[in-house]
C-alpha cells in the first residue's frame, strides 16, 4: 500500500508447526457475526464447516436457523423462504452487489471468505486496516462518508470503524479491546480462507520427516553395500 509498511503480527497460525487457535477462531466469528455480517457476505463457507472451529451439530443448527434463505421452486413451482440449514453457505447481508453499494455509499463491502488470502499483506494487512482508523494528519479532507485509515491504500476508506472496545461481550470472558477483536476476526477470516491449513502442514512436515528418514536409509544402504570395496 504505497510504500506505507504493514506491521507484522504473531500468528498461532503462521510458520511450518501454525495451527489454529479454536478459542480465537470462537471469538472472531462471534465479531463477525456480531460486528461485520451486517455489511459483509461470508460466501464460500457452509454453517456446516463451523463444526471444525468447535461447535456442535445443535449449535450449527440454531446458528443457521437464525438466517432465512430463498428456497424452491416447490411443487407448485414457487420460490419460498426458509431458515438457514447446516449445509447452507453464509447468508449474505445483500441480494446483489447494487443493494450493497446503495446500502454503503456507493462502496461495495467484499465478501470476506477469501480476503486474507486475496490482499497483499494477508492477515497482518487485514489487522492493520481494522486498526488503522486515525484523524487525518493536517491539511488532508476526508470526504463526507469516507473515513482516513492509516493502511488502507489511498488512505480514504468507505468501510466506519467497525471496532468498538466492548463492542463485543466474549462468551469465555476475553476482554474485548479493539485489537483483540481485531486479531480475533482476522484469525476467523484467515480459517475461511484456509479451513484446511493444519493438513496441509502436516503432511508437509511429515513429507520432510519421511524424506529425512529415508535419506538417513539410503545412506546406511549404501555403506553396506559398498564396506567390501576398497
Ligand atoms: C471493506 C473487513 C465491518 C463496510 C472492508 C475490507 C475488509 C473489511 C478486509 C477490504 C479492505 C480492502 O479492500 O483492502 C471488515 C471486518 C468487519 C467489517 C473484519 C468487522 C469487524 C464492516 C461494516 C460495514 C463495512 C459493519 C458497513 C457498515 C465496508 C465497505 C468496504 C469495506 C463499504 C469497502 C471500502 C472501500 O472500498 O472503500 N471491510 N469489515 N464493513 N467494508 Fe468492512
Amino acid at each position: 500500500a504505497e510504500g506505507v509498511a504493514i506491521p507484522s503480527q504473531e500468528w498461532s497460525f503462521g510458520g511450518i508447526f501454525g495451527t489454529f487457535d479454536r478459542a480465537a477462531l470462537q471469538r472472531g466469528f462471534q465479531v463477525y457475526q456480531n460486528v461485520c455480517a451486517s455489511c459483509h457476505g461470508l460466501d464460500y463457507v457452509a454453517y456446516r464447516n463451523l463444526e471444525q472451529l468447535g461447535y456442535n451439530e445443535d449449535e450449527i443448527k440454531a446458528i443457521a436457523a437464525e438466517k432465512q434463505v430463498t428456497d424452491g421452486p416447490n411443487d407448485e413451482g414457487e420460490m419460498f423462504e426458509r431458515p438457514a440449514k447446516p449445509s447452507d453457505r453464509f447468508v449474505s447481508p445483500f441480494p446483489n452487489d447494487a443493494a450493497a453499494r446503495a446500502a454503503n455509499g456507493g462502496a461495495l463491502p467484499p465478501e470476506l471468505s477469501l480476503i486474507v488470502d486475496a490482499r497483499a499483506g494477508g492477515a497482518d494487512y487485514i489487522y492493520a486496516v481494522l486498526t488503522g482508523y486515525q484523524d487525518a494528519p493536517s491539511g488532508v479532507t476526508v470526504p463526507d462518508g469516507m473515513y482516513y485509515n492509516a493502511y488502507f491504500p489511498g488512505h480514504q476508506i468507505a468501510m466506519p470503524p467497525p471496532l468498538f472496545p466492548d463492542g463485543v461481550t466474549y462468551g469465555d470472558g476475553t476482554a474485548a479491546t479493539i485489537a483483540q477483536q481485531a486479531k480475533d476476526v482476522t484469525t476467523f477470516l484467515a480459517w475461511a480462507s484456509e479451513p484446511n491449513l493444519e493438513e496441509r502442514k502436516r503432511a508437509g512436515l511429515m513429507t520432510i520427516l519421511f524424506l529425512l528418514v529415508f535419506t538417513g536409509l539410503l545412506y546406511a544402504t549404501k555403506r553396506k553395500i559398498w564396506a567390501d570395496v576398497h
